[in-house]
């Protein structure tokens, strides 16, 4: 069947309900103030939400601990304004996405209350217990430092459970078939509610064997094709946007040979190195990490993204390029999180440098897939270190100067608004941004239009070009006799550099998308042009058409 591949092209916006917005004066962002975003959202360009959860939970661990999964949390509305929200997201052109966290619910879900309850409860078999503590309830950690087993005690039935998150958050037994059932059901119920998709949380784990006897855990790829084919009946243009972070040799299993499992991943491989050739202005890992994801199905599409709601994950990384980006963006113990990130926000992480940001979100916009945006990006939101652990990074949204960052009329916000230093809502809002026009908003509403005006990205296939210098990551994307070519120069100097956009004379003129001046090949169809230090270039291939075409020659 073929569908709507809408996502191939999209521009995603990643927001928390909870802290985007509050209309009633109480310090939680909710549905309603939200809704009355959306047409900022529209403004900005983006043509997707993803929602982070804001099911029923105990928030502990920002709603990935759910314990109703067809109700919303009181405090952000009620399952009404969530259906105003998506009709009004809806008539903007708007899709939303919505996490989907079912390797493991809250210990406050009643299926597990009953499952600690009652050994002969149906739900028993909907998590997994051992009654000895097992040899290796240790290791397995997704949190170390902070997480300090992956079974705990129950003491009411007096097992153990496994979770390989935090402690109040049981793993979910997903190789029983009632769970899998309970998963296309929860699907299902917010498909009719109108969301285009899911963002699937922790996908490795939730398709991993799962058992004290188990060690070496097998995926259940099946599982991936099961959830892909229940949606594509329901409602044949809703996706799956898998958060895997799995070595590229695996890519393919996640996707499906045949593209008949996630329609999407998040690209974390590239990421890394993205962040290493920011920090050591060598983009060679980075080139040598595009070739590696290269491969998807026709179907299937990358997410790419800088930073997100998490720490800023360096584990794959060699040793050596892991300790140069702590040494650049996060020297200090108080940056870093679960001896393997960087927590803090991209703004300070770059100390503020706008040419840095710019240079940085380029590359997002321009890399091989569909561009992911985080809420408060788009006016370059710093982080609050006093913060615990991942909150840092999740402080309100910052509108205005008025108290509380025009967040909230209340006086407490369910987190603190970051008010002082560089960038305090006094000086860092979108009010004072949106009558700027070189404020970083104002840049990011015309980098997403120049984004969408080059479909040759999210459709085509790309090449990376020699342009004999590694501080420069130079690309070609084709798409249908279309071309474009984007330059990004990771030094802090100008440079000079020479290439062959390799496409013979369709390349000989370069036109820039941004401001419509050229680039002429020489003789030997070479362009030779200087970018400025931190400097970008989007270019379309203009080819001798575009020549005969301008009267000026
Ligand atoms: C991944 C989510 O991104 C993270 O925020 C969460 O803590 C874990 N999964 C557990 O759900």
């Amino acid at each position: 069947m073929i569908n709507d591949l809408w996502y191939k092209n999209a521009v995603v916006y990643c927001l928390s309900v909870e802290t985007f917005m509050d209309s009633n004066g109480d310090g939680v962002g909710d549905f309603q103030g939200l809704q009355r975003r959306l047409d900022y959202l529209a403004g900005l360009g983006i043509n997707t939400i993803w929602l982070m959860p804001f099911q029923m939970s105990p928030g502990r661990d920002d709603g990935y601990d759910v314990s109703d999964y067809y109700n919303i949390d009181p405090r952000y509305g009620t399952l009404g304004d969530f259906v105003e929200f998506t009709h009004g997201a809806k008539q903007r052109g708007i899709r939303v996405l919505i996490d989907l966290v079912v390797n493991h619910t809250s210990d406050q879900h009643p299926w597990f209350k009953q499952a600690c309850a009652d050994r002969t409860s149906p739900y028993r078999d909907w998590y997994v217990w051992s009654d000895k503590k097992p040899a290796n309830a240790d290791e397995g950690m997704v949190f170390p430092g902070v997480q300090k087993t992956t079974w705990t005690r129950d003491p009411i039935s007096g097992s153990y459970y496994f979770h390989r998150f935090y402690n109040f958050q049981p793993d979910l037994n997903t190789a029983n078939p009632h769970v899998q059932a309970e998963i296309l059901k929860i699907m299902g119920f917010w498909i009719q509610l109108g969301v285009s998709g899911f963002r699937m949380d922790a996908v490795p784990f939730v398709i991993a064997e799962k058992g004290a006897e188990i060690s070496a855990p097998k995926p259940q790829f099946d599982m991936l094709r099961s959830f892909r084919e229940f949606l594509q009946w329901r409602k044949g243009d809703s996706i799956i946007l898998a958060e895997a972070n799995v070595v590229p040799k695996e890519n393919l299993r996640y996707f499906g040979e045949d593209g008949d499992r996630m329609h999407m991943m998040f690209n974390f491989h590239v990421n890394q190195s993205l962040f290493f050739a920011l920090a050591s202005a060598d983009t060679r890992p980075l080139a040598h990490a595009l070739d590696q994801t290269r491969d998807h199905p026709q179907t299937a599409q990358w997410g790419i993204f800088l930073r997100n709601h998490d720490e800023l994950d360096l584990g794959r990384l060699t040793e050596k390029q892991r300790q140069a980006v702590f040494a650049a963006f996060g020297p200090e113990k108080s940056m870093q999180l679960y001896d393997r990130g960087i927590r803090r926000r991209l703004a300070p992480m770059l100390g503020g440098d706008v040419r840095r940001l710019k240079l940085a979100y380029s590359l997002m916009y321009s890399l091989p897939g569909t561009p992911v945006l985080r809420y408060g990006d788009e006016i370059g939101m710093g982080d609050d270190l006093t913060l615990e652990e991942r909150n840092c990074a999740r402080t309100p949204m910052q509108w205005s100067d008025e108290p509380q960052g025009g967040f909230t009329k209340g006086k407490a916000p369910v987190l603190p608004v970051i008010s002082e230093g560089p960038y305090s809502f006094e000086h860092v809002n979108v009010a004072a941004q949106r009558r700027d026009t070189d404020s970083m908003l104002n840049w990011t509403e015309r980098m997403i239009r120049m984004r969408k005006e080059a479909p040759e990205i999210g459709w085509g296939s790309f090449d990376v070009l020699d342009c004999g210098d590694p501080g420069v990551l130079c690309m070609r994307y084709d798409w249908r006799n279309n071309a474009v070519v984007i330059l990004h120069n990771f030094h802090d100097a100008p440079i000079e550099i020479t290439f062959d956009a390799g496409i013979g004379e369709d390349g000989y003129v370069l036109i820039d998308i941004a401001d419509g001046s050229d680039s002429r090949a020489d003789e030997q169809g070479k362009h030779r042009m200087v970018l400025e230090p931190y400097g970008y270039r989007w270019y379309r291939a203009g080819g001798l058409d575009y020549l005969l075409k301008r009267s000026d020659i």
